[in-house]
């Protein structure tokens, strides 16, 4: 086999294991995994001393989104540079019908909004906001090649809220195609109650954006959580939990996993590394989020949950607005535009605070960021490990070198960073995306619109589900990995 490529001498991570050695690459393929591969002809990079990881999937982004009456300042240009930058080489973002549109227009639209513009490789969740229009349009979007839908439990003033009834139907549907609904879990009457109790200039003078944390106590996620994992027991249909951020919500899961209830989560890096503390600083307004981020012991208790398994997934859920857009809260906790930018910095805050925290091994930072994400979302074995057949997605980061966090260096569009400052070890020094170049020496080089969208398929027609392309399991067991037995890279006390 003639090999394009060789990645030498790094500390490769794979699924059967890590070894230091070689990933050779023909065309935009892995073709070889070894000691001392033949590069004649081939081009050579260098990883000695780096990790060679694969390529990061953030499964929960959300580019150019309209939302909060503005719209998300990352579009697919700067978004997935952003990404790059920080080794992740596919997206998953998620298509949301305009006012009257189908479920096919919303694909169409957000199709367009990548195209000629992605850097890496795409694909959409389709968002399903009207049961009644959208229910029998489900199908056409699974033969279309969507197989993960998603479904939100509040934000009615969008347009977007669903209600038991089509939670409950879309679930159906997900058990009869082999397909997965991904659920925003939060409880939206007594969520509306809290905030309105709480909606008066006297309180918002006194408490400013503290009132975000203040009007969203941990039940509103827990109990919504609660009432959809019912649904999925009940229908037999894959649910994914998407940026769960409570404890009690990774105690819900963990117990119904035990059930063998068919439900997965994910959280997202702002929930490992924040607190509600944010909220008293002078800027606090910049850092609201749905949801928003919670307590020290629900931070402790999301790690806690990634290490034994109820928590499957690490995503990001850009949704990044710039202090002016932000300053549009005027005082008023309600009218802040929510999310953060994260595409950029997902893999060095899991590396920093994980790996060399010492909450993780390298290689289940790897589960969590690529293998789990790609298996479960339906890119496997194309996407998310390091396998001979499998696309020549890489990232190649150092094991201690860091760079300071800095708005003003960074290829997202916000102007502000929640991280602004911090020391973070593995940004991608090398990027590959399918065999591509794409960072080379920390800097993008890659070109604007060669990203390609990945289409997926589903097991419809199989009640059982040849997998569906999704997990058949709730439970995101990782296959065995072998430590790196000589500890090459110790863990600096200053991480811990
Ligand atoms: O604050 C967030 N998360 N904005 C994006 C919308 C959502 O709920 O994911
Ligand atoms: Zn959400
Ligand atoms: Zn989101």
């Amino acid at each position: 086999m003639k090999l394009d490529t060789i990645v030498r001498g790094g500390t490769v991570v794979t699924p059967g294991g890590t070894f230091v050695g070689d990933v050779g690459i023909a065309g935009e393929k892995i073709a070889a995994l070894g000691a001392a591969l033949d590069s004649s002809g081939a081009k050579t990079i260098d990883a000695s001393d780096h990790y060679v990881i694969p390529g990061v999937l953030d499964v929960h982004v959300h580019l150019e989104l309209p939302f909060c009456g503005t719209v998300s300042a990352d579009d697919y240009r700067t978004g997935t540079r952003a990404g790059a930058r920080g080794g992740v080489t596919t997206v998953i973002d998620f298509a949301i019908p305009y006012a009257g549109d189908s479920l096919d227009d919303a694909a169409d639209n957000w199709m367009k909004k990548a195209e000629g513009k992605s850097l890496i490789d795409y694909t959409f969740h389709i968002c399903i906001t009207r049961w009644n229009e959208h229910k029998d349009q489900i199908e056409g979007m699974v033969k279309r090649g969507f197989t993960t839908f998603k479904e939100f439990m509040i934000y009615e003033s969008e347009g977007w809220q669903s209600d038991d009834r089509a939670l409950y139907g879309t679930l159906e549907k997900m058990r009869e195609y082999g397909t997965m609904l991904l659920v925003h879990a939060e409880s939206a009457r007594v969520l509306d109650e809290l905030i309105a109790r709480h909606h008066t200039p006297e309180l918002m003078k006194q408490y400013g954006a503290r009132l975000h944390p203040m009007t969203r106590p941990n039940f509103v996620e827990a109990e919504a959580i609660q009432r959809v994992v019912q649904w999925c027991e009940a229908t037999g249909g894959k649910l994914y939990i998407v940026h769960m951020s409570t404890g009690e919500g990774a105690d819900i899961i963990r117990a119904a996993q035990a059930r063998g209830v068919p439900v997965i989560a994910e959280t997202c890096a702002q929930y490992l590394v924040l607190d509600d503390s944010v909220f008293g600083r002078d800027d606090g307004h910049l850092y609201a989020c749905c949801p928003q981020v919670k307590k020290p012991k629900d931070v402790e208790r999301l790690w806690e949950g990634l290490k034994h398994g109820e928590v499957s997934v690490i995503s990001t859920d850009t949704c990044t607005f710039s202090r002016e857009q932000k300053a549009m809260w005027e005082g008023d906790w309600t009218k802040i535009p929510m999310g953060l930018p994260g595409l950029e910095t997902l893999l060095p805050l899991t590396y920093t605070r994980g790996v060399l925290g010492g909450r993780l091994s390298i290689e289940e930072m790897c589960m969590k960021l690529s293998t789990n994400p790609a298996r479960i979302m339906g890119l496997s074995p194309r996407k998310g490990s390091i396998a001979i057949g499998a696309d020549a997605d890489l990232a190649i980061i150092h094991p201690t070198r860091t760079h300071t966090v800095d708005p003003k260096t960074m290829e997202t569009n916000a102007d502000w960073s929640p991280y602004n400052g911090w020391d973070l070890a593995g940004f991608s020094r090398t990027t590959l995306s399918r065999g591509e170049i794409i960072v080379d020496d920390y800097r993008v080089v890659g070109r604007e619109g060669r990203g390609k969208w990945l289409p997926r398929e589903s097991g419809i027609g199989n009640r059982e589900s040849k997998d569906g392309g999704t997990m058949a399991a709730g439970r995101t067991k990782p296959p065995e990995v072998v430590p790196i037995p000589d500890s090459r890279f110790p863990i600096p006390a200053a991480a811990r």
